[in-house]
């Protein structure tokens, strides 16, 4: 068994055939955000839903920095992705968009990906890592993720939005 299997769980490098099933994803189950807010508040914004922004902000990310993601596959179907950065002059790893497949949510994929940035981060010589995440329900499970990995809360943080 190598390294990124375990279990019937395999977790590789993204190839460019992944990225159509993770923006599905994304798609499919982003959670609410400052996104979420500002069309409710101000209606469409730019003539994408707020989901459709998301899905091209992740496709933007995957396009910079393919090298950076991780495709989760669990008896052979697309299970979830996840992403990081590097910033080496703070030898700090930051984890990135990150997300599993309903059908497979619960069991222990979400975990298994973060071990797998941790382990790219210790390789890469980073001392620190941090996770940006939502303080709404919909990043409960993101929340709790992190937490249970050894994260603690270091700030919280706000958007403002308005209308010009
Ligand atoms: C966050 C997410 C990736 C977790 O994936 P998952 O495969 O279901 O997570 P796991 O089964 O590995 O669970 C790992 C830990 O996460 C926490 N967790 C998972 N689901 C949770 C939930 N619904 N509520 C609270 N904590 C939860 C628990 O601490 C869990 O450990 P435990 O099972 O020992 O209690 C998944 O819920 C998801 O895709 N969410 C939407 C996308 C997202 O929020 N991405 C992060 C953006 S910052």
């Amino acid at each position: 068994m190598s390294a990124g299997q375990r279990g019937g769980m395999v977790i590789r490098k993204f190839e460019s055939q992944d990225l159509d099933k993770i923006l599905a994803l994304v798609r499919k189950m982003w959670p609410e955000a400052h996104y979420t807010s500002m069309e409710r508040e101000y209606g469409v914004i730019g003539g994408r839903s707020w989901r459709e922004w998301v899905a091209k902000d992740v496709g933007d990310f995957v396009a910079a920095h393919p090298e950076n993601v991780f495709v989760t596959e669990l008896d052979d179907q697309f299970a979830g992705f996840c992403s990081y950065l590097l910033d080496r002059g703070k030898m700090t790893g930051e984890i990135a968009y990150n997300a599993v497949e309903p059908g497979f949510q619960g069991r222990g994929v979400g975990a298994r990906q973060m071990e797998r940035i941790m382990s790219a981060f210790k390789e890469a010589n980073m001392l620190y890592a941090k996770v940006p995440t939502g303080l709404n329900d919909a990043h409960a499970p993101a929340r709790g993720m992190y937490e249970k990995l050894g994260f603690k809360k270091m700030a919280e943080f706000v958007i403002y939005g308005m209308k010009l």
